[in-house]
């Protein structure tokens, strides 16, 4: 069995090379998630999964002025320069939690808080022997449906075609919870669609990596 504090590891760089400059401590602070009162008090909420640089975060932050998103994101730099752009554009719908997602799940009760979960280009462990290190599986789909609202959406975008048919695999075998909305292949292309230019999208498009988009609604 896996320890408690082995649970929510997650693999891969948490810092990055270059050195950074932290933006207004004030501002720092106050980003950060308190989950006993922000997510409570909201109407809409909208999760960022693995928000990266922001990109995706500012993109919803912008888009749906009256709710809260909140990125999920364990690297360093990546939160940082979220911060320095949401104090720069002064938008305060955002809060930063710094850590796994999963922790976050865990630490609310099972209730409906959630409009959306948005998760962009995850990690795509492409070796076999790491496959279980993939947040998208049967598992997570079951998870996160207690905390989505009715109707509640997951937005799901990857380059990898193995991930995909993996992602799939996992559809079909949860959809007794959760209706895919865009399941014509047409309809998969992240290009055609009004979605941000992440830095792992545009990495995706200098290598001529087709990119896929998914929408699930739940049931
Ligand atoms: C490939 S990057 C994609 C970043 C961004 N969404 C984009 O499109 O550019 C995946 C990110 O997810 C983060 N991540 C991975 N597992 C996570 C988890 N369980 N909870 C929160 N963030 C996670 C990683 O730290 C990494 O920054």
């Amino acid at each position: 069995m896996k320890k408690i504090s082995d649970k929510y590891t997650i693999y891969g760089r948490k810092k990055g090379r270059k050195k950074i400059n932290i933006v207004e401590k004030d501002f720092f602070v106050n980003c950060r998630i308190n989950l006993e009162t922000d997510i409570k008090k909201n109407k809409m909420n909208i999760i960022d999964v693995g928000s990266g640089r922001g990109e995706n975060t500012l993109f919803l932050a912008k888009k749906n002025p009256d709710a809260l998103i909140i990125a999920t994101e364990i690297f360093w730099d990546g939160n940082i320069n979220l911060c320095k752009q949401l104090s720069k554009l002064r938008l305060y719908n955002v809060k930063i939690f710094s850590n796994n997602v999963l922790k976050l799940f865990d630490n609310l009760n099972k209730d409906d808080y959630f409009n959306e979960i948005w998760i962009l280009f995850p990690d795509p462990w492409p070796k076999k022997k790491h496959y279980k290190r993939r947040l998208i599986n049967d598992n997570f789909f079951t998870k996160v449906y207690p905390y989505l609202k009715k109707n509640g959406k997951i937005f799901i975008a990857t380059d990898s075609s193995s991930y995909l048919k993996s992602i799939m695999n996992s559809i079909y075998k949860t959809k007794s919870l959760f209706n895919w909305l865009n399941n014509k292949p047409q309809n998969w292309i992240y290009d055609m669609l009004d979605l941000p230019y992440t830095k792992f999208f545009k990495k995706a498009q200098n290598s001529y990596r087709p990119s896929f988009f998914i929408e699930l609604e739940k049931i």
